[in-house]
């Protein structure tokens, strides 16, 4: 099974630190925050997809210098970053299976629950916030099957802690079936490729016991004291 990631965003929430270097070289820890999202991917997929744009020959030369995977393609996101389900469509063509995974690139999650997501046709990874107004909403039914996806909902919608989308998902390559017209906000958006996956068949809802998203510089100020060890085995 193939692994994408989606670093092909500007940061533009990240700036300043984001001027100079794109967002998942930023350091976390001891390591970039895309080594982490490598090593959370290791053993689950034989090969991963990176989405690159913004100051891309700098994740180039990371990925050209790291050993933690080998077999790894650089997926240019042209004309322009268009948004995550954009991001996604540019892989098309690329990937070697039917199967595959697709994470955020600054968002790091649990290999169990990563691994737990790959077991599925579709899914979705959940966890709970309480600042749920940042992300996505996700709905699931009694028996665990995805709803739909409330983006960005005003604060007070929904009860806290509400299970958010974490930005991991599985899809098999019927995925591009779904492919979306531009958001509100003008972007090709990976959410409503999901929601209209969600009408149609079962995409599941996996919940996580642990998700951190790094979306600005207090995030990525937080996430150095995480014990991350304990979620994703450092190489
Ligand atoms: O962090 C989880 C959230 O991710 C979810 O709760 C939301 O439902 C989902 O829509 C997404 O929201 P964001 O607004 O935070 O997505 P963001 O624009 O930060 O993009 C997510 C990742 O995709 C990030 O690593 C940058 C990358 N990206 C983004 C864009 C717009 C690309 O590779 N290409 C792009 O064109």
């Amino acid at each position: 099974m193939d692994g994408i990631i989606l670093a092909g965003g500007a940061g533009a929430r990240m700036r300043p630190l984001t001027l100079s270097k794109p967002k998942p070289l930023l350091q976390l820890q001891d390591k970039p925050i895309l080594a982490w999202s490598l090593m959370s991917l290791r053993g689950i997929v034989e090969r991963v997809l990176v989405v690159v744009h913004y100051l891309q020959e700098q994740i180039a030369d990371f990925m050209a210098a790291q050993r933690i995977f080998s077999d790894y393609q650089l997926v240019e996101q042209l004309p322009q970053p268009l948004g995550t389900g954009h991001a996604l469509a540019c892989c098309r063509g690329q990937l070697a299976g039917d199967n595959f995974l697709v994470i955020n690139g600054d968002d790091l999650y649990p290999s169990t629950a990563l691994r737990a997501l790959g077991q599925h046709d579709f899914a979705i990874l959940s966890n709970r916030r309480d600042d749920y107004e940042r992300y996505g909403v996700v709905a699931p039914d009694e028996g665990g099957a995805l709803l739909r996806i409330d983006e960005k909902p005003p604060r007070g919608r929904y009860i806290s802690p509400a299970p958010c989308n974490a930005g991991a998902y599985k899809f098999t390559s019927d995925i591009f079936e779904y492919a979306p017209a531009k958001s509100a906000r003008g972007e090709y958006e990976i959410t409503d490729y999901v929601s209209a996956a969600a009408r149609d068949r079962r995409v599941a809802v996996v919940d996580s016991p642990f998700w951190l998203p790094i979306g600005d510089p207090a995030a990525l100020a937080a996430a150095q004291t995480v014990d991350l060890a304990r979620w994703i085995q450092p190489l």
